[in-house]
């Protein structure tokens, strides 16, 4: 694996610019496009102004996601006025939902690929180029850009992600996911492990495998489990997180082998969607509250100082005040760590979409998340008041954003800590820091050392 794609390549030459919304595939996905294009002579650019080139890659999961981006298209015009060689590409989710319809659209979109489809964006992007326009959205049933060695553009060089699969075969009833990215599969053990041993070698302390369901990964005998504790293997000093389970996957064996080793970190991120039986059934979630609970319980009676986080949706199609209060019972049985919540919104061609109606009124769906969030942030305060006093190791990522004479980094449950810097440690570095206060997002603490 090449060590030069630690860096974007810059250099005299077209140059793209890459904008990225949605989930943290996403970014890694930004990450393999600027490693095809460099191959194919373009060079990096961070300033949007020097761009030959803008690829925006794009995020379908809520409407006001698509609104969003819509919005940053229509001022892409402005830069096309001032600039008229200037190429605009949609890539990523939304690409594949809306194909067409964006280069139809007023907003000048040249380009639109596919998230299967970035190998053939170089061919792309030179067709519109030469004045045409570059459009392909097939989806592949085996392409993991395995072999491509992802262009770190995150700048802390401590923390990096590595995709270990791609797609979604679950099909939950309300998420366009399936559509967008098309069917599961999962990229070989060997490219993963290199690949978190080169960012090992070149000074990153924390990895984190990514896949909409990390726990269906299957590489012949290597299940995720298996994975896992090859990458945990590389190096106690390796930190190693993945993201996101399905808690219907949620294996014992999983479990043992996140116990057995320190190195892997102690947080769940477990999206439960709902504490009602009836939404979850409709969802197409395919457990229930009791099993959601009962998994949540192994994993403590396994790691009691793991943090379990989540995602929640609040008013889902049919989903009663009853449903609501469901919601709000497991969340304060869980005693969450942080959450993702947000409002059902009916995506088109969805199975939710088809088949139920999306009858909550946007000022109770409002209402409810309100009510979601206040809870969680007291739950956050809780969860967190109960940190203080106790010490943890902490892994430096750099200086705080608040003051330079603070650093900051994470615990191995995922929590940011701030405390006062000191001689001699910096990004990189693990140390001992002592809770003495919290706020709901947040540990204050003191080094030991
Ligand atoms: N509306 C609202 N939230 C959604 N999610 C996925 N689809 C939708 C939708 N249609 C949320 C889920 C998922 C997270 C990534 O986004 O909570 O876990
Ligand atoms: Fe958004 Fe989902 Fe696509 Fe990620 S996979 S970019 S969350 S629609």
């Amino acid at each position: 694996m090449s060590l030069t794609n630690l860096r974007p390549l810059t250099g005299e030459g077209k140059k793209i610019f890459i904008e990225t919304y949605g989930c943290q595939m996403n970014f890694g996905d930004s990450e393999i496009v600027v490693s095809i294009m460099q191959k194919e002579g373009y060079f990096y650019t961070e300033h949007i102004e020097e761009a030959d080139i803008i690829l925006i890659n794009t995020c379908s999961v809520r409407d006001n996601a698509e609104q969003r981006i819509w919005g940053r298209l229509n001022e892409m015009r402005r830069l096309r006025r001032k600039k008229p060689s200037l190429r605009v590409g949609v890539i990523g989710c939304m690409a594949e939902r809306l194909k067409e319809e964006l280069l139809n659209s007023d907003c000048g979109v040249d380009i639109v690929a596919g998230p299967d489809t970035y190998r053939d964006l170089p061919k792309l992007c030179r067709e519109a180029e030469s004045g045409g326009k570059g459009i392909n959205t097939l989806l592949s049933t085996d392409e993991t850009y395995a072999d491509i060695a992802p262009v770190r553009l995150d700048k802390n060089g401590v923390s990096g992600f590595i995709s270990i699969m791609r797609g979604c075969n679950n099909f939950c009833a309300y998420c366009v996911v399936p559509y967008t990215r098309g069917r599961e599969r999962s990229r070989s053990h060997e490219t993963i492990v290199s690949e978190a041993r080169t960012l090992f070698e070149n000074g990153y302390r924390e990895v984190t495998l990514l896949g909409q369901n990390v726990n269906s990964y299957a590489d012949g005998e290597v299940n995720f489990p298996k994975l896992l504790a090859k990458v945990a293997d590389i190096s106690p000093l390796l930190r190693v997180r993945f993201a996101t389970s399905h808690p219907k996957d949620l294996s014992d064996e999983l479990i043992a082998t996140m116990a057995h080793y320190p190195n892997i970190c102690k947080a769940v991120h477990l999206p439960a969607q709902s504490g009602s039986n009836a939404m979850l059934e409709k969802m197409n979630r395919k457990y229930t509250r009791e099993w959601y609970l009962e998994r949540m319980n192994a994993i403590k009676r396994a790691m009691p100082e793991c943090a379990i986080t989540t995602d929640l949706i609040s008013g889902f199609c049919g989903e009663t005040l009853e449903d609501h209060e469901a919601t709000l019972s497991l969340m304060r049985e869980v005693g969450y760590a942080s959450a993702f919540m947000f409002k059902y919104s009916e995506r088109p061609d969805t199975f939710s979409a088809r088949h139920f109606a999306d009858d909550v009124a946007e000022e109770e769906k409002t209402r409810r998340l309100t009510e979601v969030i206040a809870l969680q942030n007291e739950l956050s305060l809780e969860n967190n008041r109960r940190d203080v006093g106790k010490t943890f190791e902490v892994l430096i990522e750099g200086r705080s954003k608040r003051s330079d004479k603070q650093l900051c980094g994470r615990t191995s449950q995922n929590k940011m800590v701030v405390f006062d810097s000191i001689e001699g440690y910096g990004a990189g570095d693990y140390i001992e820091v002592e809770i003495t206060d919290c706020s709901s997002a947040t540990l204050f603490g003191k080094a030991k050392n």
